[in-house]
């Protein structure tokens, strides 16, 4: 039962972030309102644990293999690897849009990425459902980053 409630909501999910731009003008009913009250918010690194992550040598391939086979089990649902929305917005570029302590805050501390940070709250307009906390151990945050590398064409 609990498995079909979730079919149900995922087709409703699918429907809503489709990529047409039929759902925008919706979205922006939905959005919400930057945090300006708090002037010490770093809009580049987000909130959270990684204040800053070293991705100055070339790729971990061993990494990158890890995070493949975590994006297949907890992040395939709603991700493509390709530009192409499913429920959220496709990885092919996520490393160019933000940095990498952005990402990594964000997969780790995502309810409070979502409350605070503009980047975070305009996807979430798009996409009109809120990214589920994934509970990651810091390592696999890092394996899925260094895939989402690998997959924007770092050697
Ligand atoms: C239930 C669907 C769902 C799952 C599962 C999911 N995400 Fe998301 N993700 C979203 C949505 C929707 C957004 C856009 C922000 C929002 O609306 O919350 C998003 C946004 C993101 C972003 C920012 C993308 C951008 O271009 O700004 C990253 C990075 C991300 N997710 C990583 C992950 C990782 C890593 C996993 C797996 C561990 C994961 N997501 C699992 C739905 C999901």
């Amino acid at each position: 039962m609990k498995k079909l409630m979730f079919l149900g909501l995922l087709s409703v999910f699918l429907y809503a972030c489709g990529g047409s731009n039929a759902n925008e003008a919706a979205s922006k009913s939905a959005s919400t309102t930057p945090d300006a009250s708090n002037p010490s918010y770093d809009p580049n690194r987000g909130e959270g644990k990684f204040k800053s992550v070293d991705i100055s040598g070339s790729l971990d391939a061993t990494m990158a293999e890890a995070g493949s086979k975590i994006y297949a089990v907890k992040c395939g649902s709603c991700h493509k690897i390709t530009e192409e929305k499913l429920v959220g917005p496709g990885w092919k570029g996520v490393t160019s849009r933000h940095q990498a302590p952005w990402i990594l805050n964000f997969i780790t501390n995502t309810d409070e990425m979502l409350n605070k940070d503009p980047k975070a709250q305009a996807q979430l307009e798009i996409c009109l459902v809120r990214m589920p906390n994934q509970n990651l151990a810091d390592t696999d945050a890092r394996s899925l980053l260094e895939f989402m590398r690998k997959n924007d064409g770092v050697k």
